[in-house]
């Protein structure tokens, strides 16, 4: 199953910065008719492709709205997420791994559970979700983010097979560290988010199911049979040098 974006109906949620707004100027740079951008506050838009929505969500009131607002949608692009840096255990209480869970994962849900009907009716469409590598390997510093994307990663795998039947392409991306505001304080080699999605807008239009962005995600997912043995002694060290803090 291919998919042109030219002349797509798209909508993307977290629209207003980092690789929502990539998202955004990709889609219209590759002639999309209209692009519904999910924010939760300010629409830093000019273009009149570009129709702003008001969307968290967490709030299952502005999802229902949103599907009433945009019923020409074939094209849904779930991108909005949160990172908290708190560990699983370390942590003062469970509030950072709830919130990744309501965000990253049931408020994805949420999003695929409502418009699953609109894409269907629309010819059955795309349906992208952004994960991580997260997904696949548990950042101790973050944990409630990796359960959050392992969690969203098996949603997307469960709803892939539900939606075939209604003809929609179910894309799940996975990326290493992309250069936006969810990781300033990471200093490693970051994607750049045009770069990001232009990849995964040549997926879609491909009928990839899946897309790996970086050397990253690629090298983590092969290793995925050799995990524990591959992945995890890296942030075991990372892990306990953090734990020992800086040699005096
Ligand atoms: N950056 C990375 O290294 C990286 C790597 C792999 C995957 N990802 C994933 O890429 C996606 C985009 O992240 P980013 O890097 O662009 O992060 P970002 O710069 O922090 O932007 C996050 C976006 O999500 C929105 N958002 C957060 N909670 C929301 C909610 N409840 N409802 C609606 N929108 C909400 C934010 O809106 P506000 O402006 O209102 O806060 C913002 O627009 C996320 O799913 C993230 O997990 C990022």
């Amino acid at each position: 199953m291919t998919l042109s974006i030219e002349g797509r109906t798209a909508l993307v949620t977290g629209a207003n910065r980092g690789l929502g707004r990539a998202f955004v100027d990709g889609l219209l740079a590759r002639g999309a008719r209209r692009i519904y951008a999910g924010t939760r506050g300010d629409a830093p838009w000019s273009d009149p492709r570009v129709v702003p929505l008001t969307l968290d969500i967490t709030d299952a009131a502005q999802v229902q709205d949103a599907v009433a607002r945009c019923p020409d949608v074939d094209l849904l692009v779930n991108n909005a997420g949160i990172l908290r840096l708190d560990p699983l255990v370390g942590a003062a209480d469970d509030s950072a791994a709830r919130q990744a869970m309501e965000v990253n994962y049931f408020g994805t849900l949420r999003m695929c559970r409502a418009f699953a009907p609109v894409l269907a009716a629309n010819g059955g469409g795309a349906l992208v979700n952004v994960l991580s590598i997260a997904s696949w390997v548990a950042p101790p510093a973050s944990g409630g983010y990796g359960a959050s994307k392992a969690a969203a990663w098996s949603m997307t795998n469960a709803v892939r097979v539900e939606l075939r039947e209604q003809g929609t392409l179910v894309v799940a991306v996975h990326a290493g560290f992309i250069d936006t505001d969810m990781v300033t304080r990471v200093r490693a080699p970051k994607a750049s988010p045009s770069d990001v999605v232009a990849q995964v807008l040549d997926g879609v239009a491909q009928g990839a199911e899946e897309v790996l962005v970086d050397d990253e995600s690629r090298a983590t997912k092969a290793a995925l049979p050799r995990d524990l043995e591959e992945l995890y002694p890296r942030l075991q060290q990372v892990w306990d040098a953090r734990r020992r803090g800086p040699r005096s």
